[in-house]
């Protein structure tokens, strides 16, 4: 038997929110099979932190602090990461905003920061990253959410955003195909100990409810989801194109609606409160 393709010596990979939770262990993934990671997001400090540990996992790392709504910025941060890493064999978007609110409880101004974050945000990374690709070649993982595709209550803002991610994905799978270049959105379950998990199940009972909504009985880790982002980025994947992966142990499956009724009840009674 062949040997399986995830040796990624000599490529370039950019994550862009790739200093905490999820997206830090999707470049930590790739830097241990051996490639070049650079990371962005808005924070100078959490920019210099991951790329020390990248550094320490062998990878030749750097990153830029810029926030994904200014696409000036990430223009500027593209054209340096090219410069001294190279075009860009794999693109990680990721950066994300979410904060759990009924649609009475929040402001068209909160509702309007989780779109600009997430989704203006996704297309500007993308159209930005476009001539550091590397064509053909270059694989292009967008970070979805379960709340694209189920409705889940208090995450009005994030359903229509990450939604309208998974379309983007789907529409520049089709524009950029003839590049050479794949797009696909991989849509992580809940993901134990990360910013999103800490804000939609903040007690240890909705904590225990997520986990039992699972399928698999269990919270996912970000291993789970650079495993798989491992396999987008490679030739394993060289016909997977415009798909939408769900890495979640089955919790699409109907978890995820038993969890927003959870997450209702829970947003329902703190209103009252
Ligand atoms: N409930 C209701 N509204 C909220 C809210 C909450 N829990 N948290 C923030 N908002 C509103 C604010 O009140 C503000 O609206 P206003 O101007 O009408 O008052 C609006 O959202 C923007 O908030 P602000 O703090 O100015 O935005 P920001 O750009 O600094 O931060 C957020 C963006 C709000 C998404 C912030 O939570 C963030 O930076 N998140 C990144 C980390 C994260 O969410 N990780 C999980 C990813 S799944
Ligand atoms: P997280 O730790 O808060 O990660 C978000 C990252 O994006 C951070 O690096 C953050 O760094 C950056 N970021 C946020 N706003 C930004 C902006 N405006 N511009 C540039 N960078 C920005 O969250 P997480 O829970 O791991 O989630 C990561 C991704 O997985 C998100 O796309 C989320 O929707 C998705 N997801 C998470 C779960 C889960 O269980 N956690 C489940 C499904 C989907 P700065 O603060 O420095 O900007």
């Amino acid at each position: 038997m062949s040997q399986i393709p995830l040796d990624f010596s000599g490529y370039t990979v950019m994550v862009v929110g790739g200093t905490s939770g999820i997206n830090r262990g999707i470049a930590e993934s790739f830097a241990r099979a051996g490639a070049k990671v650079a990371v962005a997001s808005r924070s100078e400090e959490k920019v210099e932190d991951t790329v020390a540990a990248l550094s320490v996992l062998g990878a030749e790392s750097m990153g830029f602090a810029a926030d994904v709504r200014d696409q000036a910025s990430i223009k500027k941060g593209f054209e340096d990461v090219e410069r001294v890493l190279g075009k860009f064999d794999v693109l990680v978007s990721g950066a994300a905003g979410n904060f759990p609110a009924l649609a009475n409880g929040m402001s068209a101004n909160g509702f309007k920061s989780v779109v600009d974050i997430d989704l203006l945000g996704t297309f500007h990374v993308m159209q930005a990253a476009y001539p550091h690709l590397k064509k053909p070649g270059a694989s292009i993982i967008n970070i979805s959410a379960p709340q694209a595709f189920l409705p889940m209550v208090a995450q009005s803002h994030v359903c229509a955003a990450k939604a309208g991610v998974d379309m983007i994905t789907r529409t520049l799978a089709m524009e950029w195909g003839p590049k050479g270049i794949r797009v696909n959105s991989v849509v992580p379950g809940p993901i134990e100990g990360t910013e999103g998990m800490k804000r939609l199940a903040p007690t240890p009972e909705l904590v225990s409810q997520a986990t039992q909504s699972v399928p698999l009985k269990r919270l996912g880790q970000p291993d789970d989801i650079g495993n798989v982002c491992l396999f987008l980025g490679s030739s394993l994947a060289s016909y997977v194109s415009g798909t939408v992966i769900p890495v979640d142990g089955g919790w699409a499956l109907g978890g995820v609606s038993a969890f927003s009724a959870t997450l209702g009840d829970f947003m329902m009674q703190m209103s009252e409160e």
